[in-house]
């Protein structure tokens, strides 16, 4: 398992005096597709702008490729590394959108004809195609969510951090972005690190989970070992998905005699047949 970026964070404070950050272990390692699932407040977008280097007061230390970010040139690190804000005003800056998206590679010195055929791209992948005269200001906030996307993908990193990505998508939406993001991290082996409080999608895409809560992360693992304990998930403000809850609730309190606690449709779906199947 190659590690490309590791995570030592033994805290961070903001100046006004919050505390964010704590004891912070983390590794990524290549072509991980992993979470950070915590609540409101709890520390993601902090640590995925430590992670990006946009953060540098802290104490630890964060190695992308085994060198210190806090020595690494931005540039080195934007070549690597890219974030997607969880606001896309604070990302978005260009009038239209496909200046907007055509920033990044132009910026990477890319020809005009390159530039053009990766923004067309990239605005596919989002499925912004006819969107490309457009405003920015007059999008709709999923739009610009997806447009803020399109330009990381128009540069075409290694790592991508994405804070919040399906925030504000509509549900076929928010289900297209993961898509995406599956076949991004399959197909062209893209890293992908990835906030999020959506508990109910993460079972069905991501690798591995951490659960931040405090500024800590208090559990991590496969989603099944992390979703095991439904106590725990209410201590951090958080739940289990929909389906999990509802089968949880059927063996617990109504004793019917699950298995095992299934986290999407399809395997509640076995899980019920099976359970029928065995009844008196
Ligand atoms: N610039 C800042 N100055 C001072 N405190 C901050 C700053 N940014 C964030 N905080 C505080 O740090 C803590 C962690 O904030 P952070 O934005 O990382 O949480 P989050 O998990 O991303 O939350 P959300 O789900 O709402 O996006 C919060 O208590 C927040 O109030
Ligand atoms: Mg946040």
């Amino acid at each position: 398992m190659t590690v490309r970026l590791s995570v030592h964070i033994d805290s961070f404070t903001y100046p006004d005096g919050t505390a964010a950050l704590s004891d912070i272990r983390l590794d990524v390692a290549r072509g991980d597709f992993c979470g950070i699932l915590g609540s409101n407040g709890s520390g993601k977008t902090t640590l995925l702008k430590i992670m990006d280097g946009l953060i540098k007061d802290y104490a630890g230390e964060v190695l992308l490729d085994g060198d210190d970010v806090r020595r690494l040139h931005s540039r080195d690190i934007y070549r690597k590394v890219g974030l997607v804000f969880q606001n896309p005003d604070d990302q978005l800056f260009a009038h239209s959108v496909f200046e907007d998206v055509a920033f990044g590679p132009r910026n990477m010195g890319f020809g005009e004809e390159e530039v053009r055929q990766r923004v067309e791209t990239a605005l596919q992948s989002v499925e912004m195609t006819e969107y490309g005269g457009k405003n920015i200001h007059n999008l709709s906030y999923g739009q610009k969510k997806r447009v803020c996307i399109a330009g990381l993908l128009a540069m075409g990193h290694e790592i991508l951090l994405l804070d919040e990505p399906t925030a504000g998508l509509d549900p076929m939406g928010e289900y297209r972005m993961m898509e995406l993001l599956t076949r991004l991290n399959r197909e062209e082996r893209v890293t992908i690190v990835m906030a999020t409080h959506s508990v109910d999608l993460v079972p069905l895409f991501l690798h591995r989970l951490h659960i931040l809560s405090g500024g800590k992360i208090v559990r991590g693992g496969v989603p099944e070992e992390v979703f095991s304990a439904p106590e725990e998930m209410a201590n951090v403000k958080l739940r289990l998905p929909h389906i999990a809850e509802l089968i949880y609730r059927l063996k617990h309190e109504d004793n019917l005699p699950f298995e095992r606690i299934p986290l999407t449709i399809g395997e509640a779906r076995r899980e019920i047949i099976e359970t029928m199947k065995h009844r008196p």
